[in-house]
């Protein structure tokens, strides 16, 4: 798929991995339509990069996020990738100090790390499938975000670890469903990256974080999350895979 010539939906891509997706894809000639809560960041991101859109949408919202990809098909002429970075971060233990760990934020974490990308996936494949195939028979590219919690879910991320390892489990049967239409499904798994999710936890906790990082020794840049989904829509032999982009690092407990 041509990046200069794709039209793709980017979750979350008012802040962070997704914020820095759409600078990437639009300076590489890409259409974008930004999908955010964040109304003010993300349409001043669109305005500043010009030929890019912007909806707030609440992507756990099936009736909204069904209206907001289809404003985005219009607005691009068609869809042709999605880049899935809406997500939070939670933490609580199984059986914490003050009890059970509580179903309503284990619940929120699922409904918006995993049926959130879910939803827009199948929605914007729906679109995806009215376009006419490219050379290699390519209508689509769908990418969500996992993390190396799916893989080493550290204390306190039983809710984050199970949303995201639900994003791995998705990647094969997603593109084994979509491949006879030329849609291809994969996933990132960043490890540490320098973004507004991470920085709340403040300076001390992210140096304790990079120091578990093999090579390099540091945070990981949303730009090289940016430039790997970029390669990803580009290679049209990769699908159906789970990428790690993590400096080599393995959490521990
Ligand atoms: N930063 C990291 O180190 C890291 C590591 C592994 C995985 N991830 C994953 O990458 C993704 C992006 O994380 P980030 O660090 O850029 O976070 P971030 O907080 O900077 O950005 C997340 C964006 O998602 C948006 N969002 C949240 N809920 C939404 C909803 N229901 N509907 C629409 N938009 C919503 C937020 O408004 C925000 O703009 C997340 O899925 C996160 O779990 C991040």
């Amino acid at each position: 798929m041509d990046i200069t010539t794709a039209r793709v939906i980017v979750t979350g891509g008012a802040s962070g991995l997704g914020e820095a997706t759409v600078r990437h894809f639009a300076g590489q000639g890409a259409q974008v339509t930004i999908f955010d809560l964040e109304a003010d960041r993300g349409q001043a991101i669109a305005a500043e990069l010009g030929d890019a859109h912007f909806q707030q949408v609440d992507v756990t919202d099936e009736t909204a996020t069904g209206a907001a990809v289809a404003a985005a098909a219009k607005a691009m002429g068609g869809i042709t990738g999605v880049v899935n970075c809406a997500g939070i971060a939670t933490g609580a233990k199984t059986l914490g100090r003050e009890g059970p760990h509580p179903l309503t934020s284990f619940r929120k974490t699922i409904d918006i790390n995993l049926i959130g990308a879910f939803n827009v996936a199948r929605l914007a494949a729906a679109e995806m499938a009215h376009n006419s195939p490219n050379a290699d028979g390519e209508r689509g590219v769908i990418i969500n975000t996992a993390s190396v919690a799916a893989f080493d879910g550290q204390k306190g991320q039983a809710a984050y670890a199970a949303s995201k390892a639900g994003i791995v489990g998705l990647s094969l049967p997603m593109a084994r469903d979509l491949g006879a239409l030329g849609i291809r499904t994969c996933a990132i798994a960043p490890g540490i990256f320098r973004t507004p999710m991470l920085e709340g936890l403040g300076q001390e906790i992210m140096d304790g974080l990079a120091k578990d990082v093999i090579f390099p020794r540091r945070l990981g840049q949303p730009d090289e999350f940016a430039r790997l989904a970029a390669f990803i829509l580009s290679c049209a032999y990769l699908n159906g895979e789970t990428i790690r982009l993590d400096g080599a690092l393995r959490m521990p407990a």
